[in-house]
């Protein structure tokens, strides 16, 4: 049997609740089996999503270390631009500085993109992560969340983290050949890890949405959308003012950790044309914090 549509899914969810109070319709068992199909990923459905994008480089694994590693060898062989690396679950994700990025199944969306820079693009790659994360942010937005971006590579949602981002490069000589861009989206309440694992407090989307979640496929079509659109305009202050109207903290103070135990405090104040954080300092000089080993928190 072949079901097609979100309206269907939806019609599952409203008999669901009709069970729920009592009514007496088909087997509940069916229906339940049913969402979880319409929950699942699958290549089949992926792909189909992904077609509507023009994007047919599709790697999908129902398990898999790090979607990055398994894109980072793709580029390097020679992956076409916009080649994406899915997988269900990740054994072994990957956050910056190898910290763990948790995955478990059938729970988050876990995808890697490859970028092959044109030249229009190349004089601004240092601007990519905020093109993921305005890409994502936005796509909350389109659900009715008020999602900030915490700069780096981090969306927040309600002041914790929802989403994660981690960019790689494959190196041609001193060129940069491709760029791997991986996301890392908690979608349903069993993505978000125990809060001993973590250094700062962690959500889902279905957490904060208090409802179900729209399906992974769905979401990815969003980011993916956001994402094709806003790197057509990669190169303009566009990009860096949209970016800047979604930092958290924003005129607010914050402290940089700047590795070891070197710290700036400030209010932040925006971003650089390239991406660069800019900060007042106490002595009301502006500080700029380049891309790196920094954690931003909110100050006292
Ligand atoms: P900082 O806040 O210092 O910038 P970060 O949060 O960006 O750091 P990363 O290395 O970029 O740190 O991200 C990895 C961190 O994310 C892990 O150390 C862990 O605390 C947290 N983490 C791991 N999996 C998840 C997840 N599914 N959801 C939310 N947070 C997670
Ligand atoms: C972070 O917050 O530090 C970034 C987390 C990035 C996680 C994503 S999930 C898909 C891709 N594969 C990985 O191993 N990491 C990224």
């Amino acid at each position: 049997m072949h079901f097609g549509g979100e309206a269907i899914y939806l019609t599952i969810q409203r008999l669901l609740t009709a069970l729920a109070h009592g009514a007496s319709v088909v087997g509940k068992s069916t229906l339940l089996a049913m969402t979880e199909y319409f929950k699942s990923m699958n290549e089949h459905s992926l792909k189909k999503t992904l077609s509507k994008l023009n994007i047919d480089g599709l790697r999908y694994f129902d398990s898999i270390g790090s979607t990055n590693d398994e894109a980072l060898a793709w580029a390097a062989a020679g992956a076409p631009d916009l080649s994406i690396v899915i997988a269900d679950e990740q054994t072994n994700g990957r956050g910056r500085l190898d910290r763990k990025w948790f995955t478990p199944k059938g729970s988050g969306l876990a995808f890697s993109l490859v970028l092959r820079p044109t030249a229009t693009l190349r004089p601004h790659l240092s601007r990519t992560v905020g093109l993921a994360a305005l890409s994502i942010a936005e796509s909350c937005s389109g659900l009715g969340l008020s999602a900030r971006i915490k700069w780096p590579n981090d969306i927040l949602l309600n002041g914790k983290k929802a989403a994660g981002i981690l960019i790689e490069t494959v190196w041609s000589g001193d060129d940069v050949d491709s760029l791997v861009i991986g996301m890392g989206i908690n979608v349903h309440k069993e993505s978000v890890p125990p809060a001993e694992l973590l250094q700062f407090p962690a959500t889902s989307l279905e957490d904060e949405l208090e409802k179900e979640a729209p399906s992974r496929g769905e979401i990815l079509f969003s980011v993916l959308n956001a994402f094709v659109r806003w790197r057509e305009l990669m190169a303009t202050d566009e990009l860096i003012h949209a970016w800047e109207e979604m930092l958290a903290f924003r005129g607010r103070q914050v402290q940089v950790q700047t590795g070891g135990d070197s710290s700036i405090i400030g209010e932040l104040l925006g971003l650089e044309s390239d991406g660069s954080l800019r900060l007042r300092d106490a002595n009301d000089k502006s500080v700029i914090i380049r891309f790196g080993d920094v954690s931003l928190r909110p100050g006292a």
